[in-house]
């Protein structure tokens, strides 16, 4: 199978309905750190919270040519130095390489426009075994496992952009 080429851009109030349904596909609840469903009020609110944040940015992956919308890279900064990213690939793109090429496009745009940031932290559920696999990919380096605030165990992953 010929390898599938992805652009990224920006999200808009448009895509709400598209991430509240990638937010709520059962696996993505289930390697959540919250795993219960997502109210479309409760979206919204995050969603249009989302937009407005200086410290979030979220790019919405698109499979060229046709420009099919496949998944979401999302930045949140911690500090003026540091990010932590956060991807979903919609279920019915799944398995097809996307998520390192999301990851990838992500981090070269978001340094682009964030150049201060040098370090991107990737928290992973330890039993999410594929998440591990695409951001190790991405040259991601597991640095510990921790118990998180509300109880459950989560593994640090880092990049270094040099
Ligand atoms: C995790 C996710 C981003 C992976 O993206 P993807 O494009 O579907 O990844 P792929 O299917 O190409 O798989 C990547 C690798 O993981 C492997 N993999 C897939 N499912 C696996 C599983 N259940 N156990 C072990 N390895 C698995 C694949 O074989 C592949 O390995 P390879 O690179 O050696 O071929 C995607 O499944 C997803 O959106 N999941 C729900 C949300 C999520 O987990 N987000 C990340 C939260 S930190």
């Amino acid at each position: 199978m010929p390898e599938l080429e992805i652009a990224l851009r920006p999200a808009e109030p448009e895509d709400a309905r598209l991430l509240f349904n990638w937010r709520n596909d059962d696996l993505t609840r289930q390697v959540s750190f919250h795993s219960e469903k997502i109210s479309w009020e409760e979206h919204i609110v995050w969603y249009n919270n989302s937009l407005s944040s200086t410290s979030r940015q979220i790019f919405i992956g698109e499979v060229l040519p046709d420009q099919s919308p496949c998944g979401q890279v999302r930045f949140d900064l911690l500090s003026p130095e540091e990010a932590e990213i956060s991807i979903v690939i919609a279920p019915e793109w799944r398995g097809k390489g996307l998520g390192k090429k999301i990851i990838s496009a992500g981090v070269e745009k978001f340094h682009v426009e964030n150049p201060a940031v040098l370090t991107i932290i990737a928290n992973i559920k330890p039993e999410n075994a594929a998440s591990k696999k695409v951001f190790q990919h991405c040259g991601f380096e597991y640095i510990e496992t921790y118990m998180g605030k509300e109880d459950f165990l989560s593994e640090k992953w880092l990049l270094r952009i040099s």
